[in-house]
């Protein structure tokens, strides 16, 4: 969660590590720092709370031309955002970044005080940053102290360390936490987040858990976590500084909406052919008859990720006969008791492919043998390294902390794999054919309604900005389109909303509606509309000020209605979706909020 940053090499690192920062801010940005070191070890330390705007101010008060340093850019676990909290922490000689929850911070708090340490922050990465420095004292050698100290250490973590006394030396490490190695000429690069290299270098390490990395200017040396030496493996970096920048738009999140035509046609680009009608996934490394063997299966997230495996699964199981589709929230799932029947697959649907919840449940999952499918956004990260197989959605880099292209990609992604699995099932492809229509057709239809709406929903978002809460409601593959629409706008405009089956409404619901709420009701023509309608009846029986989000012709009875005309009928949820993200875009915008970094919030989820 939050971001990382080093360099080793010859060039100023200051600034460096700032631009790094930045591209890393949508990790965390409640407080920044860096740590640099000249060519006798001399260090200096600046932090601030706030952006990396603000550390940028210090560092012009502060100018070093040193070509060693670590930065890092927060977001607050232990310890309330403040330059004191803030990172690089120093212990003795050390100086430490680091992304991740140490679970024994207090007991080794306890034993460091009584050694000598003065702890300053409220933060357990200031007690690891001890914890090392305590066995560098030894005889300063930091790969050692670093992999006595993680030895001693329970929790996850991506670690950037400098000693004031070597200033030749960056140690870097990681559990759970991801960790990159940029490899130029003479330099090294370290970032938890491949987009920080970009422009710098393209040949690139992936640390795996329990990995350690000496970085020097000839290079990096990988250690396993007792410092016995280990092969590295160079991969080549595949996203392009175009990929991160804002390209004209206002936001990332309104360019990020834009492009999901786009960014789908890559996902299904390969994999959806109409002239045969078929959907073909390459890398599920599973035969006809394994898919056809699947009775069961198992999709797992979290927000947003689960509401797509959520919406997904309404999809699948209309042509899926004899399979049971269920998704789990995967902080829960993580805990619960849970038996898993024969015959099933899992999966582990994750737009940065780090979310601490989501990969447990693929560790556990994988530990009780069941085969594990990634649905990852983000090429080698941690996820689609460790499931036995899956999909990109290959939506490209997604920036803006509230995810929205990811979401239409990952639903796109389960129906192809759904699709397959029919067909290796016998499922008549008439039965299918339509599916496949429909995912084709999908990339123009969002275009069409973004393009035909968006000018309705500047006016909508306006009118509504001021409501304090919002009820979102739909039926069917509509409800897990409420429940994200619904998050869509807590998260950017800070509006409390929740989604709610419609069919709900009555059973306790229905009781909050008074003139501080508004109401989003999606109404899809021949879906269970009369049915839907008779909710919205009632909610206008109680005064409700509803946004009807339809596609029909029909006269809706709504204070406001929005809406669409689309060719498409079983993929219709995923357009009435494009349209509340715009709507939630539009309301943040209205209300002046940091639309692409709200408040509490940070991309990539790394703890629990
Ligand atoms: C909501 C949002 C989050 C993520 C969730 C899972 O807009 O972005 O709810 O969807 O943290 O993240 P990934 O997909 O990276 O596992």
């Amino acid at each position: 969660m939050c971001g990382i940053v080093g360099y080793i090499g010859k060039k100023p690192v200051q600034q460096l590590l700032l631009n790094g920062l930045k591209r890393l801010e949508y990790r965390g940005y409640d407080s920044a720092g860096i740590v640099t070191l000249d060519v006798t070890g001399k260090p200096t330390l600046l932090r601030a709370k706030g952006k990396v705007v603000e550390l940028e101010a210090k560092v012009r008060e502060h100018r070093t031309r040193d070509s060693v340093g670590i930065g890092h850019t927060r977001w607050a676990t232990h310890g309330a955002p403040s330059k004191r909290n803030a990172h690089p922490h120093n212990a003795g000689d050390l100086y430490l970044v680091h992304n991740g929850i140490i679970e024994n911070y207090l007991e080794l708090k306890n034993t460091l005080s009584k050694r000598g340490y003065d702890f300053k922050s409220d933060t357990d990465s200031e007690v690891l940053t001890a914890l090392i420095d305590s066995l560098y004292q030894k005889n300063h050698d930091l790969l050692e102290a670093v992999s006595g100290a993680l030895q001693l250490v329970v929790g996850a973590y991506g670690i950037g360390v400098v000693s004031d006394k070597n200033p030749d030396e960056l140690v870097v490490a990681r559990k759970g936490s991801p960790l990159i190695v940029g490899v130029g000429e003479g330099e090294v690069f370290v970032a938890s987040d491949a987009s920080a290299l970009l422009g710098h270098t393209d040949r690139v390490i992936y640390l795996h858990d329990g990995e350690i990395g000496l970085c020097t200017r000839d290079g990096v040396q990988l250690y396993d976590s007792e410092a016995h030496a280990v092969e590295s493996q160079i991969e080549t970096l595949e996203l392009d500084l175009e990929a991160i920048q804002k390209k004209g738009y206002k936001h990332f999140l309104l360019k990020e909406i834009y492009e999901q035509p786009e960014s789908l046609r890559s996902t299904l680009s390969g994999r959806v052919h109409t002239d045969t009608m078929t959907a073909k996934l390459g890398g599920i490394n599973m035969t006809n008859e394994e898919l056809r063997a699947v009775k069961n299966v198992m999709v797992i997230g979290c927000g947003t990720a689960y509401y797509a495996g959520l919406m997904a699964g309404y999809i699948a199981e209309q042509f899926l006969d004899g399979v049971t589709i269920n998704s789990y929230i995967a902080s829960e799932l993580r805990y619960r008791s849970f038996t898993v029947p024969d015959n099933t697959i899992a999966l582990i649907v994750s737009q940065s492919g780090e979310t601490a919840d989501t990969l447990a449940c693929l560790q556990e999952l994988k530990r009780r043998g069941v085969k594990c499918l990634g649905v990852v956004n983000v090429v080698g990260s941690t996820i689609a390294r460790e499931v036995d197989g899956g999909v990109y959605v290959h939506v490209g880099a997604e920036i803006s902390v509230a995810s929205t292209k990811a979401f239409t990609s990952q639903v796109a992604a389960i129906v192809i794999f759904a699709l397959m699995m029919a067909s290796a099932k016998g499922v008549n492809p008439k039965e299918l054919s339509q599916y496949i229509t429909e995912l084709d057709q999908l990339p123009s239809e969002i275009e069409k309604v973004i393009e035909k709406s968006v000018g309705d929903v500047k006016k909508v978002a306006k009118k509504y900005a001021s409501y304090e809460h919002a009820l979102y409601v739909g039926r069917d593959a509509l409800f897990p389109i409420a429940l994200e629409g619904a998050l869509k706008l807590k998260e950017v405009s800070y509006i409390h909303a929740e989604g709610y089956a419609a069919g709900e409404l009555k059973h306790g619901p229905i009781a909050l509606i008074d003139d501080r709420f508004f109401e989003v009701c999606y109404l899809q023509d021949n879906w269970l509309y009369e049915k839907t309608q008779s909710n919205l009846i009632e909610m206008n029986a109680r005064g409700a000020h509803v946004i009807a989000i339809t596609d029909t012709d029909r006269r809706v009875a709504a204070e406001t209605v929005i809406r669409l005309s689309t060719k498409l009928t079983l993929l219709t949820p995923l357009v009435f979706n494009v349209v509340s993200q715009l709507l939630a875009y539009y309301m943040a915008v209205a209300k002046g909020n940091d639309v692409d970094q709200p408040r509490n919030l940070a991309k990539s989820v790394t703890v629990e």
